[in-house]
């Protein structure tokens, strides 16, 4: 521990790289403000090499490289969660698990080390709740295993300490934010405090190959910036979303191991976050039949189609001016396809209220919901029901015309599998597809036309 202390502090301007050897509220170099930066002079943390430890070794040539192994990564038993991993935890990865505070970081958390311990004993580090919290959490979402190691601590130092004398199989710290290195004087949660805790995780992970899962609060726009700065450092980056409802969808924004196409969907329940292996169905269970305003779309969120109902309504304004109130989706998309809809689709209901949900809680960020938002919206202005077996999809250009999207075949499929016989699709996806599709097609150019044909 004295060794470490010994290690002196500097501040490097984060905007020209200057290095001064006390804190100044404007670096002299280049003049910015509060750009200094407190960091160490320790060594940077080895790299990543091909199973994600640093062997040290000469250079070896690409084709002797051996690829990483179903065998050598680790199952977390939550199929959902290893997907989005690639296949599993590897050796000697870091990875980050971000997300709102109170999203299930924890929860999923301990709920993964439980079935991870399988594989041997866990360390999971705790520096946001009590050990008799943690393990209350782990009995109520059955997650209380033997195996799993508990440590109620926010020093770095000695975190590292325990794991090195207990070398687990992996290592879990919850969360970055509140950890601290005593080498530095700022405050835990600091930028310089949670760079350099991750860096000396990192070089834990790298040196020992133990694989090493740091929780962060992350806002969805990065605005408590911390954890941000480690996505270069780590080796896998997971976000934990959810917009209010019972679902959360687990995002990798980042993975040197496999695919960030993969989306793992939840449901906080009282007994935990549990897998949602179906999640379109689960979307539209409450969908009411023969309802205006009610539509689905088929969406896709990476490689995953995901069909789910988008609801609008159209009530007269209260005031002179129409108001409009999103959620689930972009309130600026919606403001566009209103005026899109005015302007090339005789369909204007700007002087009237507008609401558009998602049911389910869930958020969508693709074009291709488009045409699901704009007939919504003209099925509630005309109070006309959308046939319950019809599914949409296709992005709405300025002009009202309907553009082509990706994942056409993978759409349609999950449409299909879902029992819908019919859908809208743009012509351009409709004249490209190879396959003979399982549902009755309309291909639409326009959105005029589209809405002709609901
Ligand atoms: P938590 O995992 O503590 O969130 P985070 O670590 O991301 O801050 O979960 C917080 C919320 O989840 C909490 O408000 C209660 C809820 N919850 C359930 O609904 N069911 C459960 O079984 C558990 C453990 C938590
Ligand atoms: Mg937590």
């Amino acid at each position: 521990m004295a060794k470490v202390r010994a290690l002196k502090s500097r501040y490097r301007c984060e905007s020209c790289g200057h290095i001064e050897l006390k804190w100044l509220g404007r670096c002299p170099a280049c003049q910015a403000w509060s750009s200094l930066v407190e960091e160490t002079e320790s060594a940077p943390p080895p790299r990543a090499s091909a199973k994600g430890v640093a062997d040290g070794g000469g250079p070896v040539s690409i084709v002797d490289v051996q690829e990483i192994s179903a065998a050598d990564r680790m199952q977390s038993k939550i199929a959902e969660l290893d997907r989005v991993l690639g296949g599993g935890l590897v050796a000697g990865s870091m990875v980050l698990l971000g997300g709102d505070p109170g999203v299930g970081k924890s929860t999923l958390l301990i709920q993964a080390l439980a079935g991870l311990a399988a594989g041997g004993r866990v360390l999971y580090a705790t520096g946001e709740e009590s050990v008799a919290q943690t393990a209350m959490r782990a009995r109520r979402v059955d997650a209380a295993r033997a195996e799993v190691q508990l440590v109620a601590e926010t020093d770095v130092e000695k975190i590292l300490a325990h794991a090195k004398a207990t070398q687990p199989a992996i290592l879990a710290v919850d969360s970055i934010q509140t950890v601290y290195t005593p080498i530095l004087d700022s405050i835990p949660g600091s930028l310089a405090q949670v760079r350099e805790c991750a860096s000396r995780l990192m070089q834990f992970a790298k040196t020992t190959g133990t694989p090493t899962i740091i929780v962060g609060h992350v806002t969805k726009d990065g605005a408590l910036a911390g954890p941000k700065t480690l996505e270069h450092l780590v080796d896998v980056v997971l976000q934990l979303e959810g917009d209010g409802g019972p679902y959360r969808i687990l995002r990798a924004h980042k993975n040197r191991f496999g695919s960030t196409q993969e989306i793992g969907v939840f449901e906080m329940r009282g007994g935990g976050m549990a897998e949602v292996a179906n999640p379109s169905a689960h979307l539209l269970a409450e969908r009411p039949i023969g309802a205006p305003g009610s539509i689905v779309v088929a969406s896709a969120d990476g490689a995953r189609p995901l069909l789910v109902e988008i609801q609008a309504l159209v009530a007269p304004a209260s005031a002179g001016v129409g108001r409009r109130t999103s959620a689930g989706v972009d309130g600026n998309r919606v403001a566009l396809l209103l005026a899109v809809l005015a302007q090339r689709a005789a369909c204007g209901v700007l002087d009237r209220d507008i609401f558009v949900n998602v049911a389910g809680g869930i958020r969508l960020n693709e074009p291709a919901i488009d045409l699901g938002i704009a007939c919504a919206i003209a099925s509630s202005a005309r109070g006309r029901a959308v046939d319950a077996r019809t599914v949409v999809f296709g992005e709405v250009g300025l002009a009202g015309e309907i553009r082509a999207v990706p994942l056409c075949e993978q759409r349609l499929a999950e449409a299909a599998r879902l029992g819908f016989t019919r859908a809208l699709v743009p012509a351009q996806n409709a004249a490209r597809l190879v396959t003979k599709s399982p549902l009755e097609l309309v291909p639409v150019d326009r959105l005029s036309t589209a809405l002709g044909e609901l």
